[in-house]
């Protein structure tokens, strides 16, 4: 899932889905949530951000991976995961067989925070970009990203070494809990993260709710 250009202009599917067929609206809400993320001001955040970052992935996704803050190389470009960690998240992406249509890829924070600190109190004014975002694309699977990301989806959550590789629920949706790509720094981690990738693989591949979407 290599990303492209940093506003997305004609670049498919890892541009922003552009639902132009949904009959409800729902392709301009995304557009216009997109323009306010781009020049919010509602936290301290945006004035050191080159970039907020919005989303990368399909229009209609059946699975939106949800991480926690934009680095450099995101709010360099624009994009969410596109340097190390996205490039290791990509390549479990792809290894599981998921098409770049078929997954979406958001932030907690929609900008960089200094020092890549996860700040809070900015996690609570983007909030409802997040529940924006979840609303209009519907996924009918999550998966988060680290502590920070799980708990932002499902705060009551054991903590993430507990609960990652093991199916939950948030947000009245099926969740699947990682560990962070970027916290892999150990070999226990990396042999952490391909089991719970492969528990991740098949709890696609089950039955659930997280059936095949029709395309647009
Ligand atoms: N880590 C995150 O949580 N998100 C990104 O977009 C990049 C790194």
């Amino acid at each position: 899932m290599a990303a492209r250009d940093a506003d997305g202009e004609g670049m498919g599917p890892l541009g922003p889905p552009e639902p132009a067929a949904a009959p409800d609206g729902s392709s301009l809400a995304w557009s216009s949530l997109r323009r306010e993320v781009e020049t919010c001001t509602r936290c301290p955040l945006h004035r050191s951000r080159t970039h907020a970052v919005f989303y990368r992935g399909g229009a209609r996704p059946r699975l939106v991976v949800v991480g926690e803050a934009p680095g450099a190389e995101e709010d360099r470009r624009g994009l969410p995961f596109v340097g190390r960690a996205g490039r290791r998240l990509d390549t479990a992406l792809a290894a599981l067989g998921l098409s770049e249509e078929e997954v979406g890829i958001l932030n907690v924070l929609k900008c960089r925070p200094p020092g890549n600190r996860f700040v809070p109190a900015a996690a609570r004014s983007c909030r409802p970009y997040l529940d924006r975002q979840l609303a209009i694309l519907d996924p009918p699977r999550l998966v988060s990203l680290g502590a920070r990301a799980l708990a932002a989806l499902d705060p009551g959550a054991p903590p993430i070494l507990r609960c990652a590789g093991q199916p939950r629920r948030a947000l009245g949706r099926p969740l699947f809990p990682l560990v962070h790509p970027a916290a892999i720094r150990s070999r226990a981690l990396a042999r952490r993260w391909q089991d719970d990738l492969a528990a991740l693989g098949s709890w696609l591949d089950g039955p659930s709710d997280g059936t095949a979407r029709e395309p647009l």
